[in-house]
């Protein structure tokens, strides 16, 4: 099967959270599994720009636009989008005051329509066109619209799969984009691409692609209620025969304790000295007080209410009047941050609060912490509890999601084995009481290393979820 895998973001070259991260390890995995996949992303103008090479220049239908495309030295699969309006200061989305850049939806577009063009052959240059076309989230939503668009007129089409990472960003406009993105009205109304008086590219999405899927099972089936289905409920309970969910794997290579290049030491299952190391050294880094025998608390997110650190902080101030310590590394929301800010330095050498975003720090935070904290309201995936899981550091999880997915609380279930910690509600008391439950199992280091051993040897890697898909791809065409 040939795959056009379309992503607003790929790690390395771009990433602002768990989208970045999947769009890096799954094509990658599915070429090492012998599909033949190639991944079209804009390219944003950051780093390892030496080893793109100019491939081919498309232009956009209506717009006579000229793009172009480039591809990695290396990695020839993997195709670049280069126009002047991808290639700014701050995220993908937004400008680095956070506020989203104004014009996303013509940015979002210009990808979906070359989506459409490689995907239908027309880049002569490429020699290559799409059996099926795997897209993701509202950025690339459009696609899978454009494409019955184009067999309405007679024209044959590769097959869609829509994969939802979050369906709380809907990409939603004024419906005065249509026509400057050269739409058709006929389809604006609730049946087709609008969303209660806005369009909305993730609903075209989702009411045009031939599947739908979500990263974790249940998932899958919570956007089906109204409590999570952020308005969109009724449309995929409608869908429901064609949305599967297949939850995320991790990059093994990225996130592996024994090699990982950004860590102070190494260690294993068998040995976690290194991660003592990793502990002090964090401490020493941050300014907190060089404790072995306290609990380090870590957290890594983005800054938004979905995410819960409104819990923490609200938690903090006990927790570390407890003794506990206090590492998040977070951007987003300007209130949080600055919530964050204030706290950490009225809680110096017991909290440390970083704000931005740090990839370098994120696998320091990931060894030297040891118990990792994901209070989100909703998680789709979460791939934070899985590296965690991974390096020994025990998850505190709310049970949503693929949380729930993929940690088992310790005093959960005789059958089924703990690896962490599970609350429910997404609220304060429910959360303190989790980590006091983990706090106790800190200070009993027999049971506590059996919990981050179980943790270790859990097989959480990409190998598993990419066949999944494989399977998934063939079942569509
Ligand atoms: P989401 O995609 O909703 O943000 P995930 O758990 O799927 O949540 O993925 C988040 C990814 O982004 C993880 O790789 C996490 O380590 C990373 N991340 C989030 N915030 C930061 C930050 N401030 N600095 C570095 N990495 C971050
Ligand atoms: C989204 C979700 C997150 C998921 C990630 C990758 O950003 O919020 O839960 O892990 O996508 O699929």
């Amino acid at each position: 099967l040939r795959i056009l895998f379309v992503t607003s973001e790929m790690a390395p070259f771009s990433k602002t959270g768990g989208l970045g991260d999947v769009s890096g390890a799954l094509p990658r995995q599915l070429l090492a599994a012998g599909e033949d996949v190639r991944v079209l992303v804009p390219w944003y103008g950051r780093p390892d720009g030496a080893r793109l090479q100019h491939r081919a220049d498309i232009y956009l239908p209506f717009s006579g636009e000229k793009l172009a495309i480039l591809s990695h030295s290396e990695h020839p699969e993997w195709l670049f989008l280069r126009h002047p309006d991808f290639e700014r200061a701050g995220t993908p989305y937004q400008n680095p005051a956070g506020e989203d850049w104004p014009d996303n939806a013509q940015r979002f577009a210009r990808l979906c329509r070359a989506a459409v063009e490689i995907a239908q052959g027309r880049v002569a240059e490429l020699f290559w066109q799409a059996d099926l076309v795997h897209v993701n989230d509202w950025q690339t939503g459009l696609v899978p619209y454009l494409l019955d668009l184009e067999a309405r007129v007679g024209a044959a089409r590769p097959r869609t799969l829509l994969t939802i990472h979050n369906l709380a960003y809907q990409g939603r406009f004024a419906p005065t984009v249509l026509e400057p993105l050269h739409l058709p009205a006929a389809d604006f109304h609730p049946e087709g691409t609008e969303l209660y008086g806005s369009f909305s590219f993730l609903k075209a999405g989702l009411v045009y692609a031939d599947h739908l899927s979500t990263v974790s099972p249940t998932y899958a089936q919570e956007i089906q209620r109204p409590e999570f289905g952020m308005g969109l409920d009724g449309l995929l309970r409608a869908r429901s025969h064609a949305l599967s969910g297949i939850l995320n794997g991790i990059d093994a290579e990225h996130w592996n304790p024994a090699a990982d290049p950004y860590l102070p030491a190494h260690y294993s299952a068998d040995d976690l000295q290194g991660k003592a190391i990793c502990k002090a050294r964090l401490q020493q880094e941050l300014g907190l007080f060089p404790d072995p025998g306290v609990p380090v608390l870590g957290m890594i997110s983005r800054l938004v209410e979905q995410k819960g650190s409104d819990l923490v902080l609200a938690l903090a101030p006990e927790l570390l009047k407890r003794g506990l310590q206090l590492v998040i590394l977070g951007s987003g929301e300007r209130a949080l941050e600055q919530r964050l800010r204030e706290l950490g330095s009225m809680h110096r050498g017991q909290m440390a609060a970083r704000i931005g975003f740090d990839e370098a720090l994120s696998h320091r935070i990931e060894a030297g912490a040891d118990i990792f904290l994901m209070p989100s309201r909703f998680e789709p995936c979460g791939l934070n509890q899985m590296y965690s899981l991974r390096y020994g550091t025990v998850p505190i999880v709310h049970e949503t999601g693929g949380l729930a997915d993929t940690v088992v609380d310790v005093d959960g279930s005789v059958t089924r084995p703990g690896n962490g910690f599970v609350f429910r509600p997404a609220q304060v008391d429910a959360l303190r009481t989790a980590i006091l439950r983990a706090e106790r199992y800190f200070h009993q280091p027999a049971l506590w290393r059996e919990l981050q051993a179980r943790g270790m040897g859990e097989d959480h890697s990409w190998r598993s979820a990419a066949l999944a898909y494989r399977d998934l791809y063939g079942s569509i065409v």
